[in-house]
């Protein structure tokens, strides 16, 4: 496999879960009420899978590779483009946890920016995943020999690997601020053998 088809598997994924904020959005039109435990979950899936696993190969391995080479104006006009869409998809997330953490304090004004942020997202993420798929990925594996893809493919699995490693020690992190006491449990090294 090249290491463009682990991101397009990547980008079929996160278009279901921009089909679910769809439905959320008709949904909130329809009952003028916001599910927060939903928008918790779309906002985990977004940060962790979307932005850090995914955007995270993109950027810290692709992207870097590539810069690395003589790249067609056309490929870093698009490079940078995509790169600012991540900034972009990473402001309106932290936006939308601010106005649904507003709307659990009861907030009036927050449904409305639930919506508005919800919509950016759903109208960013289907443009970005095209642009990537149809524009993008394939002409940029033309400045990679074979030996480079592998390689590629070989970090970015590499990468995954460390992601749900990286997931826990944040979810313990906060559970221990949540807490106001230090459970010494991120600090504790796994037996050996185990
Ligand atoms: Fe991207
Ligand atoms: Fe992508």
């Amino acid at each position: 496999m090249k290491p463009i088809g682990l991101l397009m598997r990547e980008h079929r994924l996160i278009e279901q879960l921009i089909a679910l904020v769809n439905l959320q959005v008709s949904e909130i039109s329809k009952t003028n009420k916001a599910d927060p435990e939903f928008i918790q979950a779309a906002v985990d899936f977004i940060r962790t899978y979307a932005d850090r696993t995914h955007h995270g190969k993109e950027e810290d391995i692709l992207f870097k590779e590539l810069a690395t080479k003589q790249l067609a104006p056309e490929h870093k006009k698009i490079m940078g483009e995509l790169v600012e869409e991540h900034a972009l998809a990473r402001r309106l997330t932290g936006n939308l946890v601010a106005a649904r953490n507003n709307y659990v304090r009861g907030s009036e004004q927050a449904l409305p920016e639930i919506v508005h942020f919800m919509q950016e997202l759903t109208k960013l993420y289907p443009g970005h995943i095209e642009k990537e798929d149809k524009r993008f990925f394939y002409p940029c594996m033309e400045y990679f020999s074979k030996q480079e893809q592998d390689n590629m493919l070989r970090l970015f699995y590499e990468f995954d690997q460390k992601m749900i490693h990286e997931k826990y020690q944040k979810v313990v992190a906060e559970m221990q601020k949540a807490a106001g006491q230090a459970l010494g449990i991120s600090s504790e090294r796994p037996q050996q053998g185990i």
